[in-house]
């Protein structure tokens, strides 16, 4: 009887030894800023929705609004569609609404980058490429895969 469940918790204890260096590998892969705890699950959650097709964009490139009707209707995204359970959605909501800025009442909903007053912000006096597409990010952004738009290429440095 002892034996057998001293056998159990050695098992359970290398599960949870793996587990953490599978879920410290797969982290590593991504450079994150530290934020706080209530908010690591839902960015974990977004960058594991959001990063499969493009790069996940970071939060405060686009107005909270549009974070919200990406979120609603993801069934219906630029002309594909996205598999988001609602717990997800509720946790990649919170997530994105912290770390975005609302819309002024009278301001159209950018759908795209190039459209939106953030996006322009962040890029005062920076000639963008044209047409502007996720793909173009990493031109100057080299660590956008792993959603650290700090780092930047050296022309810009
Ligand atoms: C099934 C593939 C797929 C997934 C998953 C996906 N997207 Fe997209 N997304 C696209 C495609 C295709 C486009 C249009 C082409 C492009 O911009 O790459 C797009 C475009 C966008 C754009 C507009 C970019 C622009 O300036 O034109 C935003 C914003 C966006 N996605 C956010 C998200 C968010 C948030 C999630 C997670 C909820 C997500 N995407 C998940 C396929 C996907
Ligand atoms: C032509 C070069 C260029 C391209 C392309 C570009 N950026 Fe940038 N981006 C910059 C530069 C330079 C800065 C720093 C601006 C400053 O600090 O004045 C910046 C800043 C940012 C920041 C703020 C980073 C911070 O300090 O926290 C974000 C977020 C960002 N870019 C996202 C994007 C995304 C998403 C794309 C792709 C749609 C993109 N950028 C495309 C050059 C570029």
């Amino acid at each position: 009887m002892l034996s057998s469940l001293k056998k159990i918790n050695i098992l359970s204890i290398l599960a949870i030894i793996f587990f953490c260096l599978v879920a410290g590998w797969q982290l590593s892969a991504w450079s994150l800023e530290p934020i706080p705890e209530r908010f690591q699950a839902g960015r974990e959650t977004y960058l594991e929705s959001c990063s499969s097709c493009h790069i996940a964009i970071p939060p405060e490139v686009m107005p909270t609004e549009t974070w919200r009707k990406i979120l609603e209707k993801p069934q219906n995204h630029y002309g594909t569609s996205v598999n988001l359970v609602s717990l997800n959605q509720i946790l990649i909501w919170q997530y994105m609404k912290y770390y975005s800025r609302p819309l002024n009442q009278d301001e159209q909903v950018p759908q795209h980058l190039d459209e939106s007053r953030y996006f322009k912000a962040l890029h005062p006096a920076i000639p963008l490429p044209e047409p502007l597409t996720l793909k173009t990010c990493i031109i100057c952004h080299p660590s956008a895969n792993s959603f650290d738009f700090r780092d930047l290429s050296n022309q810009w440095q």
